[in-house]
């Protein structure tokens, strides 16, 4: 009876450490997202984890298969639709503001000036 209670525990702590392992940290700070016209947006990793409570990565990096490093967003979306990638404006306004308007949440902003600073 004890081995089977030591294997199960040792099976749950194994899942638990690869789930921690295989999860890899977000960048801990603000990333600076400048176009050509508008001024620079800045994102943080901790706001919308911490704050936002947003559990997966894949909410935002829609492609990220869990390993290594997600890619940047303009590293598809380009300034001009490509393909099926919608150009960064559209990309990013869609996901940034669309979650910032359905949320509700006053700290999450959806006016021009809140996002893009001088
Ligand atoms: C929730 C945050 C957010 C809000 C609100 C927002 N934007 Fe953006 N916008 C971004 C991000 C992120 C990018 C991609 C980074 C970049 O290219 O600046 C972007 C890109 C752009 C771009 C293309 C890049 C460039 O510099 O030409 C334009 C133009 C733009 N936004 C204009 C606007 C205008 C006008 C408004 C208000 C009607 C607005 N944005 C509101 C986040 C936001
Ligand atoms: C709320 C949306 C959101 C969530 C959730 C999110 N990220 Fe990001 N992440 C972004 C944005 C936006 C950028 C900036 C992309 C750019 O500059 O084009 C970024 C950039 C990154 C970068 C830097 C990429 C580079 O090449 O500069 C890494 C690494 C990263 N994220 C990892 C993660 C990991 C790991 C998680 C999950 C634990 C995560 N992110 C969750 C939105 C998010
Ligand atoms: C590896 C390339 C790649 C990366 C990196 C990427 N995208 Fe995309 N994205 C695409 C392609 C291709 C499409 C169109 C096909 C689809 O929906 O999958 C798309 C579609 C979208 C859509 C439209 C989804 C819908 O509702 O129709 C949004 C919004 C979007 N991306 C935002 C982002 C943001 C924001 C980032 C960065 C956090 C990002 N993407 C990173 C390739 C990428
Ligand atoms: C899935 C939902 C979601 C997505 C996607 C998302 N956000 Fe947010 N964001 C939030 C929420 C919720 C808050 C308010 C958090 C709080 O309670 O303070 C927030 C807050 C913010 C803030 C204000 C806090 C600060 O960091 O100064 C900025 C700026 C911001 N988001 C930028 C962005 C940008 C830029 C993107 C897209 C690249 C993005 N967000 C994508 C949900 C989201």
């Amino acid at each position: 009876m004890k081995k089977v209670v030591m294997l199960v525990a040792m099976v749950a702590f194994l899942a638990v450490a690869t789930v921690a392992f295989c999860n890899p940290a977000a960048p801990a700070g603000d990333i600076s997202m400048k176009g050509p016209k508008k001024g620079a947006v800045n994102f943080s990793h901790k706001v919308h984890i911490e704050k936002a409570k947003i559990s997966e990565c894949k909410t935002c990096h829609h492609t990220f298969k869990g390993e290594g490093d997600p890619q940047k967003c303009s590293e598809c979306h380009k300034l001009k639709k490509d393909g099926k990638a919608l150009d960064i404006k559209t990309a990013t306004h869609k996901q940034c503001k669309g979650c910032h308007k359905k949320s509700g949440n006053k700290e999450a902003p959806t006016k021009c000036k809140a996002c893009h600073k001088k």
